[in-house]
This record gives C-alpha cells, structure tokens and sequence, in this order.
C-alpha cells in the first residue's frame, strides 16, 4: 500500500522518533504532532528532520487536535503522546490525567470527527495492571493501577475500546511493558542508572542514588517495539494486544549488569538509597505474556536484559567521553 500518511503524536519523544523513521523508511508521508515549547525539541529528531513534516498541536487542546487530524487526512493516527513519568505523576496527578487520560479522548473525537476511518493506535500501558494478582500479565488480565499516570492510562484505554464499539472505529491498543534505549529520558530509572554508571566509570560523579532497588520490571528494547506498534495497526482487525520480553529483573540487577559493562565489578560503593525516589504506591513487578502479539502479529522481542543494559552503557560512554570533562 504506497503514500499512506501518518500523524504521530509524542514525536519527539523515545518512541515517537523511533517510529517516525521506521514509516518513512516504509515510505509512510509522516506529520508528526509537537506542541509549542520556548525551546524547540526535536534532538532524537535529526536523523529524519527533514523527512518529515511538523504539525502544531496540543493533546490539551481540542481545536489543535480537531485541524492537524483534518489537515492531515492520516490512514494511521498513533498516539504516543503523554506525560510519561510515572514519578512525576504523584505530584502532578490533574495533568497527567488530562494530557495522558483526556488527551486521548479529545484525540479520539477529532478522528471520529475529521478522519473516522483512520486506523488509531494508543500507547498503553503495563502500568495499568499496577498491583498484580498473576504472572505473567497477558490481555485478559485485570488493571489495578498504582499512580495517576496508570489511572489515566486505563482511561484512555476503555475509551479507546469504547470508540472501538460504539462507532466501528479501528482502534487498537498496544499494552507495551517498559521498553527502553538510548533515547530514554534521563529520569527513568535505565537510563539513570546508564548515565549514572558511565558518569562514574568515567570519573565524572561518585555516587547514584536510587530508589526501591527491589521494583522489577520486563524490559526490552524500543527499536523493536515500535514495529509492534506499526504492526498493530497492519492487522486485519483492530484490538489490544500486549509487548513483552517475558522476562523480569530487578533494578538492583540492572544497576550490577550496566556497571560490569562499565568494567566495575564492586559497585555497592557507588551506589546510595535515597527514599525520596520511592513512590506513595509501587508497582513491584511486571512481567509480560505477549504470545497474541506473537501469534497474530509475528513480533516476538529480540533484545533481552544483558544486551540491552550493554547497548545503554555503551551508548552513554561514547557519549559522555566525547563531551569531554
Ligand atoms: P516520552 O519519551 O516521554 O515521550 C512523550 C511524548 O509526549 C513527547 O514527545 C512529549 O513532547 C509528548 N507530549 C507530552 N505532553 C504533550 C502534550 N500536552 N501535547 C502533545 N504532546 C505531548 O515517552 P515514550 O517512552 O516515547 O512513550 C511513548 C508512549 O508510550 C507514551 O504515551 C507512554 O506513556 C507510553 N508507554 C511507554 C512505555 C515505555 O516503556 N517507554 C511503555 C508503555 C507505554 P515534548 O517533547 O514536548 O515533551
Ligand atoms: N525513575 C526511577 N528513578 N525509578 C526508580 C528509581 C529511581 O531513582 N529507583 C528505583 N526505581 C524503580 C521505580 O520505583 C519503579 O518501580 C521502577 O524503578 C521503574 O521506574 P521507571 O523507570 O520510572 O519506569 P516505570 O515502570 O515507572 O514506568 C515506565 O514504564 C511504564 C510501562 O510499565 C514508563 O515508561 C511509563 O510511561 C510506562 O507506561
């Protein structure tokens, strides 16, 4: 199917850039939704800068939404835009429910509006099953969310099922366990303790300080979860389907695996437990059944945990020894 358009929100963020340059490389027109900052933001954006075309637009405002969905006229709407932090979302609880629970329902009114046969995909979240009562999590497991930004997201999620059924909609939701790379924000807790390693290793700090060291979760790695995405929206019929490594460690084992790559094999020294990362309700352990994405999507994960704390590390030293001291 040649000169399919997208639009994608949260197109500057981790997994929005990713995407964006797997469509254009598919030959996708891409639009790519960015909401006015005093200091533009396109970093993970310059390999493709010039392939794709901006759109001005916020997920709070509807009039935004309603024009860049009408100028557009996208075949595929992703929905990748939120506030993302967990963390953040305990003291920013009002925001995060309108960027990350109402967003994607004012994002929802402008396709059924202005391209109502678009196919639509949101990014949900493992974090909805929060507090679990099984293992592995798998579609039919019951959400029982932990945070604000959790509780958005199973809003945003029964609207999406919602728009599903009572309007014939194509919506499908991808159920994405933490995924993570380079481009990870820094306040994350891999990316954190990446940075944080080669900070050290390279003689730059003398400390990392984290939280509940204990919380485990199943993470892979984000190039390959964006082709779940964009596979989600190439089935036949629309639905909800969970990305996972099946496999779960701890962040005391991620901190262990990301300094031996740093050459640092005592890294208890380094490393301080401060309570102030911990949160009002934690989410201890995640850990994902993706056999439907397997079976109806062909996507398996690739990339396991010790590859993946390696390709992060690895990432950080060149970059940090390369900004010099
Ligand atoms: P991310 O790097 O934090 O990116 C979030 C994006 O949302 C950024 O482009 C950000 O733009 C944009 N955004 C924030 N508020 C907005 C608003 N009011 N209007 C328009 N855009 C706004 O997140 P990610 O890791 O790529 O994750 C992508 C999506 O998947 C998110 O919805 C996240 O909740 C969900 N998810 C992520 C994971 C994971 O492990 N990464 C797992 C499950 C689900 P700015 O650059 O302007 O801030
Ligand atoms: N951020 C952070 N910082 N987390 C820490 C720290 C720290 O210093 N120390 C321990 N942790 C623990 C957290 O308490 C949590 O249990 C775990 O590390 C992972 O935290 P994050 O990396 O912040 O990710 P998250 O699992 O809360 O949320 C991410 O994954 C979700 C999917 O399950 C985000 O990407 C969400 O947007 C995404 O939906």
């Amino acid at each position: 199917m040649p000169n399919r358009t997208a639009l994608i929100t949260g197109v500057t963020g981790q997994d929005g850039s990713y995407l964006a340059e797997l469509l254009v490389q598919k030959g996708y027109r891409v639009y790519g939704l960015i909401r006015r900052l005093s200091s533009p933001n396109v970093t993970h954006l310059s390999i493709i800068r010039d392939k794709i075309e901006i759109i001005d637009g916020d997920l709070m405002d509807q009039t935004s939404l309603n024009e860049a969905v009408r100028c557009t006229s996208p075949d595929e709407v992703y929905n990748l835009a939120a506030q993302s932090f967990v963390g953040i979302s305990f003291g920013q609880p009002v925001l995060t429910g309108e960027v990350t629970g109402l967003g994607a329902l004012r994002l929802l009114e402008a396709v059924k509006s202005h391209a109502p046969q678009a196919r639509v995909y949101q990014a949900s979240s493992s974090e909805m099953f929060g507090h679990v009562d099984r293992e592995p999590q798998d579609e039919s497991t019951p959400f029982h969310p932990r945070s604000p930004y959790g509780v958005a997201k199973v809003y945003a999620y029964w609207a999406c099922v919602n728009y599903r059924e009572a309007y014939s909609m194509f919506v499908s939701n991808g159920i994405l366990f933490n995924h993570e790379s380079p481009r990870r924000g820094l306040e994350f807790v891999t990316r954190k303790i990446s940075d944080g390693v080669a900070r050290i290793a390279l003689g730059k700090a003398q400390t990392l300080s984290l939280g509940n060291v204990d919380a485990k979760r199943d993470w892979g790695y984000a190039p390959e979860y964006v082709e779940l995405i964009w596979r989600t929206l190439q089935h036949s019929t629309p639905g909800d389907f969970v990305g996972a490594t099946g496999e779960s460690h701890s962040v005391r084992e991620f901190t262990g695996e990301a300094f031996r790559v740093a050459g640092i094999e005592d890294w208890s020294k380094y490393v301080v437990i401060d309570s102030k990362f911990n949160r009002p309700s934690e989410v201890y352990n995640l850990r994902g059944d993706s056999s439907k994405a397997a079976r109806e999507l062909g996507w398996t994960a690739k990339t396991k945990f010790k590859e993946l704390a390696q390709i992060m590390v690895e990432a950080d030293l060149k970059r940090l020894s390369q900004q010099g001291s």
